[in-house]
């Protein structure tokens, strides 16, 4: 089922305007041949700075760069045609300041072609995101557990436990919106909180193991489609077992190759 009712790309105005319409179906994407499955699917593609650990086999996002970021950005943006391509700022491209994150954010979108931009970060990265958004960068903001301050946090745990981490990040949820931001992601929270923060808000926030009360939701698709099983945290839902196919499919390949069943002669060329 498509959930695009226009021609052409969702923007994140359209994104904004979904709050307390409907849910926003987010997926993460990395390359053009998945994002042209998952587009006619979702509302929003987010090009994961994930993609270190998922793809490039990293313990965290921390050593994933901006030029990755952006061939990846690129790949996606080729790749869609409806949805809303957002694109994760890399660890170190923007806590330098709003002069040091408005050159890589502009590069980010002048190069991919991409909607709009993701930080990590809350009351800290409050004046970075207004200074991005008054200059033209739509931000998309990130609370809760934001992986690329893992060894502060000790760990990818689940956040806002107690009371004073609760209402940190509540104050980080306020800070992102009033900086101008179309959306929040918030990440492994405690559900009343997600549900707080989504009804105190005024833009919509897309819960990643936040709960259902959230505006809309994202899940890392290799996650969901079984392709990465280095751990799989207790939010993800496994839709498909894609990673059992492709070791089946490589091992019926191999025993072909080995007993000479494969090329057959309608794989070959006569002369
Ligand atoms: O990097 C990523 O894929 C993300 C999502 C999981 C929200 O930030």
């Amino acid at each position: 089922m498509s959930v695009h009712s226009k021609k052409g790309p969702v923007s994140v105005t359209a994104v904004r305007r979904l709050k307390g319409e409907r849910p926003i179906v987010t997926l993460t994407c990395y390359t053009t041949p998945m994002a042209k499955q998952l587009d006619p699917h979702v509302d929003i593609l987010l090009v994961g700075d994930s993609l270190g650990m998922v793809l490039y086999g990293m313990d965290s996002t921390l050593g994933v760069t901006l030029d990755m970021m952006i061939a990846h950005g690129r790949a996606v943006v080729r790749g869609a045609e409806h949805a809303c391509v957002i694109v994760d700022m890399p660890f170190a491209s923007y806590q330098e300041g709003p002069d040091q994150a408005f050159r890589n954010c502009a590069r980010v979108m002048a190069e991919t072609g991409c909607a709009g931009v993701k930080l990590e970060g809350g009351e800290v990265m409050a004046e970075t995101a207004a200074f991005l958004t008054e200059r033209g960068i739509p931000v998309m903001g990130h609370v809760g557990l934001t992986p690329q301050s893992v060894h502060q946090l000790g760990g990818f745990k689940v956040q806002g436990r107690d009371l004073s981490g609760a209402e940190q990040i509540m104050r980080d949820a306020h800070a992102i919106a009033e900086a101008g931001a179309f959306s929040l992601v918030i990440e492994s929270t405690v559900a009343s909180l997600a549900k707080s923060v989504t009804k105190a808000l005024p833009i919509p926030t897309i819960g990643i193991g936040a709960s259902v009360d959230c505006d809309g939701q994202v899940l890392v698709t290799e996650d969901l489609l079984g392709l990465f099983n280095d751990f799989t945290p207790r939010f993800v839902k496994r839709y498909a077992n894609l990673g059992q196919m492709v070791s089946e499919a490589a091992s019926a390949y191999a025993e072909d190759v080995v007993a000479r069943r494969f090329p057959g002669p309608e794989h070959s060329f006569e002369g």
